[in-house]
């Protein structure tokens, strides 16, 4: 079974079985069904490169269904299964006049796997309005409750990609979204700007989402049209005394601070600086206009994006001393 379609990556790589599950039940039996084979949970296939054939049973997770579970004057808490499209939910919910998801407009990939990564852009993250994800475990099929706590969420980080990697599997999420005074999150550059350019003083939750969705637009690829995976590599965070030394010979070096010790550089700039931006290698390429995005030109193999992301990871050290790290889950 080909999963060209599956990865927005557009990688061809076969899978041994493949199965799509619409309801938790369908899911729970299959899993008891097959309690010895190996098991690749499959969402949106938004964030991963695969380098080789899955030799194992993938479960595609098409779990559909959005809807408010509570409301009261000032907030209201909607709840999505898991194989909804981010994208779709998010303008579901602002054509509702619901605030708290309008800066994550146009993200790529399915409501179940936000969590994993706490995806995150223009200032907003997952975890400001996510209250809690139902999954199920892969060897029990029990279903546990996770809390906003209980996911340790960081920088694309949480226990979903740590202590409890490939055990669960994320069914449906909880955000808490706002009904009115809503705390629209504008201070980001790119987005005042692009508010500015359209002369909008007092942006509706739609004008925020649409200013985000033209910036998105003009930097980051469409994977329907250019295999990627949005950023390849997390922004790398160092020591701030780390970080002078290094600005001593690289004075122009953007950052920004995240805590007293530590500052977090953009890793799109270290690789534009490094003479990566736009170049091709065969069909594995870095974007003209994002230089954080690895893109997939036609028919690269896995293996090939991956060692451009090397080639990438070891010029980087070797000028800056800064190692920086995948974002994108290397299968
Ligand atoms: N920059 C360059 N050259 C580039 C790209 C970036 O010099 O080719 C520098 C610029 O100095 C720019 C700075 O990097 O001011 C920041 O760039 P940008 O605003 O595009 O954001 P980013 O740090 O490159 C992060 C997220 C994106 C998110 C944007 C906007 C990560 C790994 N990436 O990118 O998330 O959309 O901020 O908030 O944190 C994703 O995770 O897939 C993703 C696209």
């Amino acid at each position: 079974f080909s999963l060209k379609n599956y990865n927005t990556f557009g990688i061809e790589a076969k899978a041994k079985e493949f199965v799509s599950v619409h309801s938790t039940d369908e899911l729970i039996e299959i899993l008891q069904k097959h309690p010895t084979s190996k098991k690749f949970i499959l969402g949106g296939g938004s964030n991963m490169l695969l380098t080789q054939d899955i030799d194992a049973l993938v479960i595609h997770l098409d779990l559909k269904g959005k809807k408010v579970i509570d409301e009261n004057e000032d907030f209201v808490w909607v709840e999505s299964q898991a194989g909804e499209n981010w994208h779709e939910f998010v303008l579901w919910t602002i054509d509702q006049n619901f605030g708290g998801l309008e800066n994550l407009s146009l993200i790529p990939g399915n409501v179940g796997t936000t969590p994993i990564q706490n995806i995150g852009a223009y200032g907003v993250e997952i975890k400001d309005t996510f209250v809690l994800c139902e999954a199920i475990h892969i060897e029990t099929q029990e279903l546990l409750v996770f809390t906003n706590e209980k996911c340790k969420f960081g920088y694309r980080e949480s226990i979903f990609k740590n202590e409890i990697k490939d055990e669960f599997v994320i069914t449906s999420v909880v955000f808490k979204l706002t009904k009115q005074n809503h705390k629209l999150n504008t201070s980001y550059g790119a987005i005042e700007a692009e508010l500015e350019k359209q002369h909008i003083k007092n942006p509706s939750l739609k004008d925020v989402s649409n200013a985000v969705i033209a910036i998105r637009q003009s930097k980051l690829p469409n994977p329907k049209e250019l295999g990627n995976s949005g950023s390849f590599f997390k922004n790398p965070v160092i020591l701030k005394s780390d970080f002078e030394k290094i600005q001593q010979k690289f004075p122009d070096m953007p950052h920004y601070v995240v805590s007293e010790t530590e500052v977090k550089v953009p890793a799109g700039w270290l690789i534009e600086q490094a003479g990566f931006k736009g170049k091709r290698f065969g069909d594995a390429g870095i974007h003209k206009n994002q230089a954080l995005v690895l893109v997939n030109y036609g028919n690269a193999t896995g293996q090939e994006i991956l060692a451009v992301s090397k080639n990438i990871q070891k010029t980087i050290f070797d000028t800056y001393g800064i190692s920086i790290e995948a974002e994108v889950n290397v299968i």
